[in-house]
């Protein structure tokens, strides 16, 4: 790994604390860091290096992974960090930034390799990477990288907007746009699943599949972000970026030895032939929710308008379930279900794959059901992958039952999103970012949902806080035939039928 800079703006920052902190630390633990590396944490507030150090190993007692009790290991983490005063806007906190990175890089007998972090909110992004170019920091003879956090762009036309500008200071291949999703190891571990197995690969296609289940349920409300929030909703917060990414991920066929081009290159092919949902067909795909009171694990909890901060008129959507098709010669015919929602029954981002009825009958000879083999990827919060399978009971000549093949369980301890994220940003790997083509084709799918939202052309169901969201969701697999795994119980009395009324208006 090349010795690299870490200039890391929002230093002072909650994500900076939570993640990026912990992130860096468990990374050095594990000889994960460049040998030579130097970090400069950058914020408004007026900090010395030692409260800047000070603050960072707070960070590291309360969030990482890790214990942080050996003091030498921690001190000699400590001190690659450095802190400057920053002004986004004032020029001249850039040439003073530049002076330090270079006599840091002199200490340090480094090249000038720099990487931007950008943990700070989007409307800075153009500013700060603008300020880079301009300044000397632009002209250094080293290797540049921006890592920036989503959203990226607030619909289809903004995201054009910034890329535009970003790419004006910074090649595509210089910017690493975080997904944390495609940093979470099962996710990493999908495409091997079909590589190292040829079993997998062969009936990865609608011959044998029947349909994919992607959910991302949270029990979370929506916490102390209201005024972030209620401006983006489940569709732009959740689905257009971290639920589209898993379909990618979950649809793409790549050989063994792949490139991180080709990977990418397998990802933008699928979302180009997700078939493009017109605005007068979104009402047939999407169904949009958002929670009412209700309770979870026990606890009551209170409905979304009700929240502090939030309209009590909101219509924002805290659910989101759809149908997709990809219309390519693999997956044709096969509907991608996805559903993600806010105050659900309880935390939980799987994905299942249902695999077609054996031969006509979909009953054993005795009239019993056999259950369709599935493949389980648990996601979080538990990690694992299991193949169900059906055997002969023995003693019961015509019985089946299900098995359960695990193909992964969680290792101890294994390292989190930021850090396999981090440390392919530090090696030059984007195979685990956000590609241009991929967020832009996302938003063009995206657009005509969005639009549909905002002319109110789309039902907005409610749903009690604690369930499976709305019966609408169901009725969207039960259509097809299908229902959605693993739901506890079925949703048919989740909808809120007395109470407040949304008097959604139709323009059909
Ligand atoms: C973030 C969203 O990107 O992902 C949050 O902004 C959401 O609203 C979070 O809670 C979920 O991430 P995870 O890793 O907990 O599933």
């Amino acid at each position: 790994m090349e010795p690299t800079t870490f200039i890391l703006f929002g230093a002072t920052g909650d994500l900076a604390k939570r993640k990026i902190y912990p992130a860096l630390y468990n990374l050095f633990i594990d000889g994960k860091l460049p040998q030579a590396f130097s970090l400069v944490g950058l914020g408004r507030r007026e900090w010395t290096d030692e409260t800047f150090q000070a603050n960072v190993e707070h960070s590291l007692h309360q969030f990482s992974r890790r214990n942080a009790k050996d003091a030498g290991l921690v001190n000699r983490f400590l001190s690659a960090f450095r802190y400057s005063v920053l002004d986004i806007g004032h020029k001249d906190d850039y040439r003073k930034l530049s002076e330090l990175i270079k006599q840091r890089e002199d200490e340090l007998q480094m090249p000038p390799n720099r990487l931007y972090y950008l943990s700070v909110g989007p409307e800075y992004f153009e500013t700060i990477a603008a300020n880079i170019q301009d300044s000397e920091l632009g002209s250094a003879n080293g290797s540049k990288r921006l890592v920036i956090e989503k959203p990226f762009g607030y619909d289809l036309q903004s995201a054009r907007n910034l890329n535009e500008k970003l790419s004006k200071a910074f090649a595509e291949d210089e910017i690493y746009r975080i997904d944390h999703y495609l940093g979470k190891p099962i996710v990493q571990k999908l495409e091997s699943l079909q590589q190292a197995n040829p079993v997998i690969q062969a009936i990865w296609t609608n011959k044998y599949i029947a349909n994919v289940q992607i959910t991302a349920n949270e029990s979370v409300g929506v916490e102390e972000r209201a005024g972030y929030y209620d401006h983006v909703g489940a569709l732009r917060d959740m689905f257009q970026n971290h639920m589209l990414q898993l379909l990618m991920m979950t649809a793409i066929h790549v050989p063994h030895g792949s490139t991180s081009e080709q990977v990418r290159f397998k990802k933008k092919k699928v979302m180009e032939a997700v078939e493009l949902l017109q605005r007068e067909d979104v009402s047939a795909h999407i169904i949009r929710g958002q929670y009412k009171e209700g309770s979870i694990q026990g606890k009551p909890v209170i409905g979304y308008t009700s929240e502090p901060g939030i309209s009590p008129t909101s219509m924002n959507d805290t659910f989101i379930a759809a149908k997709l098709m990809i219309d390519n010669s693999y997956w044709r015919g096969v509907p991608f279900y996805i559903r993600t929602g806010k105050r659900m029954k309880q935390k939980s981002t799987r994905i299942v794959v249902e695999f077609r009825e054996p031969l006509e009958q979909n009953l054993s000879t005795n009239g019993e059901r056999i259950e369709p083999n599935l493949l389980v990827i648990e996601i979080s919060p538990n990690e694992s992958m299991t193949l169900q399978l059906n055997t002969k009971n023995p003693g019961h000549n015509v019985a089946f039952k299900p098995i359960h093949l695990d193909l992964h369980s969680k290792q101890e301890n294994s390292p989190e999103a930021y850090e396999n994220l981090i440390h392919d940003a530090l090696q030059g790997d984007g195979t685990f970012f956000a590609h241009w083509d991929e967020v832009e084709l996302s938003w063009q799918w995206v657009q005509p949902i969005l639009d549909a939202f905002a002319e109110n052309s789309v039902p907005l169901h409610p749903y009690a806080a604690g369930t499976y969201g709305p019966a609408a969701s169901d009725e969207l697999l039960a259509k097809d035939g299908y229902h959605w795994w693993f739901d506890e119980q079925p949703t048919q009395n989740n909808e809120i039928k007395e109470g407040v009324q949304y008097a959604y208006s139709t323009n059909n």
